[in-house]
């Protein structure tokens, strides 16, 4: 759940939040938009649109405090079981920020990536989808990875399975896989892990969100609905952060707040 970070304005959050380093990647269930719009006597995708809103403010805010990569959860491979109405205007609100987006991504040097099975997203969202991010690709700031589509537990049998077929071509010894073989083959390839994965409308679980690569991922739960996800609240996500003592197994000696493993002295012998 949220720590306890005290009160402050949010001018003191912001100061306090660049004393320290911000995590390298942040993951987000970008969760609450039906709760949200069922308060106001809204229609579902009201909420979604709102979220869209919130979307763009913490896009922004992680560029400008030097996160390296934003990875959203927008769409699982769950979602499909939604009333059609409602996921034909996931997928119009997706199209919808894309084509709208494209410029203010590349004017704050924000490279898109997706992660999912993008090829099966409607032909109208999925053109959109690898026109964004052609037309982003050579930018250096900001990486933000959308999850359409996604789904943990297929990513990482798709990537068995690959393996697998590598081995049965005689193109892999399967003695050879190993962790980094399988992460070759997530769609999160070459993306470092999450460290820390923010939860907002209060759920307390993962729904199958990124669940190899968020092994070591600090989490942070809160009871803000995703709609009403500010700045602010990204603030606050990260210096609760900034406390924890991330120990990857480890006792921690010597290990800060966003610090690294240890030397491994005390490693058992490799197999
Ligand atoms: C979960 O809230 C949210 C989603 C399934 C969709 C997330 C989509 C957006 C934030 C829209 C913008 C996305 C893009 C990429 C433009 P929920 O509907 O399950 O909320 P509930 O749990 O309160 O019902």
């Amino acid at each position: 759940m949220a720590g306890g970070v005290p009160e402050a304005g949010e001018s003191e959050l912001e100061a306090a939040v660049r004393t320290r380093p911000v995590p390298r990647h942040i993951a987000i269930i970008m969760d609450g938009n039906g709760r949200w719009a069922r308060r106001r006597g809204l229609p579902r995708v009201a909420g979604h649109r709102a979220g869209a809103g919130a979307l763009r403010e913490v896009v922004r805010a992680c560029g400008e405090l030097g996160v390296k990569y934003l990875s959203l959860f927008a769409f699982s491979t769950e979602n499909w079981r939604r009333p059609r109405a409602e996921v034909s205007a996931l997928m119009r609100l997706l199209s919808e920020y894309l084509r709208r987006e494209v410029d203010e991504l590349n004017a704050n040097d924000v490279a898109l990536r997706a992660i999912g099975a993008t090829a099966d997203l409607p032909p109208g969202a999925r053109r959109n989808l690898e026109r964004a991010i052609e037309r982003t690709r050579g930018n250096g700031g900001l990486c933000l990875i959308l999850a359409l589509n996604y789904g943990s537990r297929r990513e990482i049998a798709g990537a068995a399975r690959e393996l697998c077929r590598l081995s049965a071509a005689g193109e892999i010894d399967w003695r050879a896989v190993d962790e980094a073989a399988v992460e070759r083959h997530l769609y999160t390839s070459g993306i470092p892990d999450p460290d820390l994965l923010i939860r907002p409308s209060g759920e307390m679980r993962l729904s199958n969100f990124l669940l190899w690569q968020a092994a070591y991922a600090e989490l942070y739960v809160t009871p803000v609905l995703w709609p009403d996800f500010r700045r602010a609240d990204l603030v606050r996500a990260i210096l609760d952060y900034q406390r924890r003592e991330r120990r990857f197994g480890g006792v921690g000696a010597g290990v800060g707040a966003a610090g690294e493993p240890g030397d491994g002295a005390g490693a058992p012998p490799a197999r």
